[in-house]
């Protein structure tokens, strides 16, 4: 059941290992790259918990030895002063430039870790073992690397690239529902920007990913790791297409920004409701036909997912500052705000040239319904 994605980057290519029970065989997919037997991990209270024995226990059977340092759960650890504590306790562990650290967890510790190796003694490799529907297809993949600031999300960083990615697909079974849908708002994304085929075997699918059939959920993690992989080695640095990874974030971001990036509203929810809306401002510009909005969104209920603006909890501000709110996007070039739309359900594309008078409309109609 296993599957290798292989995101082909010249001397900088990786793997990325799919399938059941990779953290029990850890340590023999990542002693290749070792040059002495010893390893740092960086994870996070929940999921030391959950898993760091069972890495722990792969790592030994292979010889390997392991520290760990455990941060806590959530966005706040995503800052200077958690970078700044994993940093200095790699360098009292005298990890050297030849080691490797793992970062064993979601997002947010995937983002840190790889971001403190980047920087650690100009830069030390790292392994990806991400533990979240999200971040196995999505966050684990492609060398963004980051923490937070003040002004705003994942605003310092640098690309740096894993050298393996082990994403263990059992460990999605100890994923709250809500979590794991709003990673399946993510897998969705890839079917609606690429990929006409996948999205109508989720359409036939998804349930069976929800519901944890774990040979759905490889062929759903390893199609969306796929594509990813695919547009990360056409666009690396996101000069050009690596923005199609963005359907449905411009709506969300401001979505995030107006619920304060709290759990009235998790990303992957964000990215669902996003993507409708944006399919839903493609049809009214004429680019795709109107059914492609209601099928998109059709699915996303199917699944039990948010859809609507009307199905985040609490007030949302009016049309006008969401849009502002969009603006402050920092994906916005010159003052133009970038979106992806699509010519079909699979035909996404980058543009600058989307009217503003249309994006209000869209979402004033969609408040109205709210
Ligand atoms: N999550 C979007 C990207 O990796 O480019």
């Amino acid at each position: 059941m296993h599957q290798t994605v292989n995101v082909e980057l010249g001397e900088r290519s990786y793997d990325v290992e799919i399938g059941p029970d990779l953290l029990a065989q850890s340590g023999a997919r990542i002693a290749p790259l070792l040059h002495r037997p010893k390893v740092a991990v960086v994870t996070d209270e929940n999921v030391a918990a959950l898993h760091l024995d069972a890495l722990r226990d792969g790592l030994n059977a292979a010889g390997i030895e392991m520290s760990a340092l455990t941060l806590p759960a959530g966005e706040a650890t995503k800052s200077w002063p958690h970078f700044e504590r994993t940093v200095e306790w790699l360098l009292a562990e005298k990890v050297e430039r030849r080691d490797v650290v793992v970062a064993l967890g979601g997002g947010v510790i995937g983002d840190l870790v790889g971001f403190a190796a980047a920087v650690l003694r100009r830069g030390v490799r790292f392994v990806q073992i991400p533990t979240s529907l999200l971040a196995q297809v999505d966050s684990s993949v492609g060398g963004k690397t980051g923490i937070n600031a003040p002004q705003g999300k994942n605003l310092i960083g640098a690309f740096h690239q894993p050298s393996l990615v082990l994403a263990d697909t059992s460990v999605l079974g100890t994923m709250s529902q809500r979590d794991f849908l709003s990673g399946y708002g993510e897998v969705v994304k890839y079917g609606l920007l690429g990929d006409l085929d996948f999205f109508e075997w989720l359409e036939i699918n998804g349930s069976a990913v929800s519901s944890g059939d774990m040979a759905a959920r490889v062929r759903a993690v390893t199609r969306s790791v796929q594509m990813k992989a695919d547009i990360v080695a056409r666009d690396e640095t996101e000069q050009g297409d690596r923005a199609l990874l963005n359907l449905g974030h411009t709506f969300c971001h401001a979505l995030e920004a107006a619920t304060g990036y709290s759990d009235r509203l998790l990303h992957g929810e964000g990215v669902a409701i996003g993507c409708a809306l944006a399919f839903e401002l493609s049809s009214r510009l004429g680019l795709c036909s109107q059914e492609d909005p209601s099928r998109v969104r059709a699915h996303l209920r199917e699944m039990g997912m948010k859809t609507d603006l009307a199905d985040i909890p609490g007030e949302l501000p009016g049309a006008e500052p969401l849009v502002d709110l969009m603006s402050q996007d920092k994906k916005v070039v010159d003052g133009q705000l970038r979106f992806i739309l699509a010519r079909g359900i699979g035909q996404a594309f980058v543009t600058a040239d989307v009217p503003r008078d249309a994006v209000l409309s869209v979402l004033e109609d969609a408040l109205e319904t709210a």
